[in-house]
């Protein structure tokens, strides 16, 4: 029976679930191999590690690499490894981020820095990338080598990027823009190529990397607008770090480009000054970003850059496992964690 508009049920909002119900063994798999490759006679290791893993994460990267192998229609078990690879270096890169951002909530939990201090995390980190390193030699192929070891540079060198460039309200938009590919999209691109790699499907490559690519720079223009308008319970993580850091993001910049004199006083006393920044800075930050509308600048760049995700992977055929990447696409753009 044809039901109309106004009586259809509300289209659900779009959710992992798709994705994760899909993949759900080989991600059960992934786990079971993150959780051992973690294991360590060093009692430190294994409890900072532990307490990042277990306390979740939306696992979004090696679920991507799953489905890229999926939608390749691989066959064997290459991915499970390079899947628990990936999401090591995500973890090394949280911990080592953390203690950099001087965050405390990660996770909805205390971060490791904030439990066991900023040396202890930072050594973990290194741990957990080695692992990595480890999990790519196992796989022994040269190519996976190279895409993943090129990323974890790219991702290292962005964050150094972001800290050269920080408290400076003069940043271009482009500069940032360079930042978010080398520190998110650069993982999200690998991630998605892995599958194809695997695969042997070199045809695929190029359209699944580039849709990972753009699918990674959206995340993190989303993640960015809700280091403001967020909420700390659905993200657990702290809002504002951010701001309080000195980082001049998309919606900070354009607030700042709209601002009056004042205005701009108040950006340049915060992100530039010596001053502690207070919960009322925060407050009024958050303010003349919700004046200027400027999330929903960052929110229509983020949509553009799905736009050039979609078209990536259009010309491959149509699968459950594609189905699945794009309603992934789907909930990054509308993600509210
Ligand atoms: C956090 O990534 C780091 C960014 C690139 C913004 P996620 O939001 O994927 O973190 P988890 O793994 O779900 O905790
Ligand atoms: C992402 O940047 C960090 C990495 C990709 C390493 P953020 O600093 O915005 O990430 P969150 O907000 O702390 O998760
Ligand atoms: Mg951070
Ligand atoms: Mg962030």
């Amino acid at each position: 029976m044809l039901h109309s508009i106004a009586t259809s049920p509300a289209v659900p909002a779009p959710s992992l679930e798709r994705l994760k119900t899909l993949i759900a063994a080989d991600l059960h798999k992934t786990n079971q191999l993150i959780q051992a490759e973690v294991a360590s006679e060093i009692p430190l290791i294994a409890a900072l590690s532990g307490h990042i893993i277990a306390a979740g994460g939306k696992r979004i990267r090696p679920s991507l690499t799953l489905a890229s192998a999926l939608l390749c229609g691989y066959s064997g078990d290459r991915h499970i490894r390079l899947a628990a690879c990936v999401e090591f270096i995500h973890t090394a890169t949280l911990l080592h981020d953390d203690v950099v951002d001087k965050s405390e909530l990660r996770r909805g939990e205390a971060t490791a820095n904030a439990l066991w201090g900023n040396q202890a995390s930072v050594l973990v980190g290194d741990f957990l990338l080695s692992r990595a390193f480890q999990l790519m030699v196992a796989d022994g192929s040269m190519q996976v080598l190279r895409v993943l070891s090129d990323a974890a540079a790219i991702i290292s060198a962005g964050e150094v990027k972001q800290l050269a460039i920080s408290h400076d309200m003069a940043v271009q938009k482009q500069d940032y823009l360079d930042v978010l590919h080398a520190k998110t999209a650069i993982l999200f691109a690998s991630a998605c190529e892995l599958g194809a790699i695997v695969a042997n499907k070199p045809g695929y490559q190029q359209p699944l990397r580039r849709f990972g690519e753009a699918l990674g720079m959206a995340f993190q223009l989303i993640d960015d607008a809700l280091d403001y308008t967020g909420t700390a319970e659905a993200l657990g993580k702290s809002i504002g770090d951010d701001f309080r850091d000195g980082k001049v993001t998309l919606p900070m910049m354009l607030a700042y480009q709209r601002g009056t004199a004042e205005e701009k006083a108040f950006w340049q006393r915060c992100v530039e000054g010596e001053e502690e920044i207070s919960d009322a800075d925060l407050a009024h930050a958050q303010k003349l970003i919700a004046a200027h509308n400027t999330v929903a600048d960052s929110l229509l760049e983020a949509q553009a850059y799905g736009d050039i995700a979609r078209t990536a992977i259009a010309e491959l055929p149509e699968s459950a496992a594609k189905e699945a990447m794009l309603e992934t696409l789907a909930f990054c753009l509308a993600r509210s964690y």
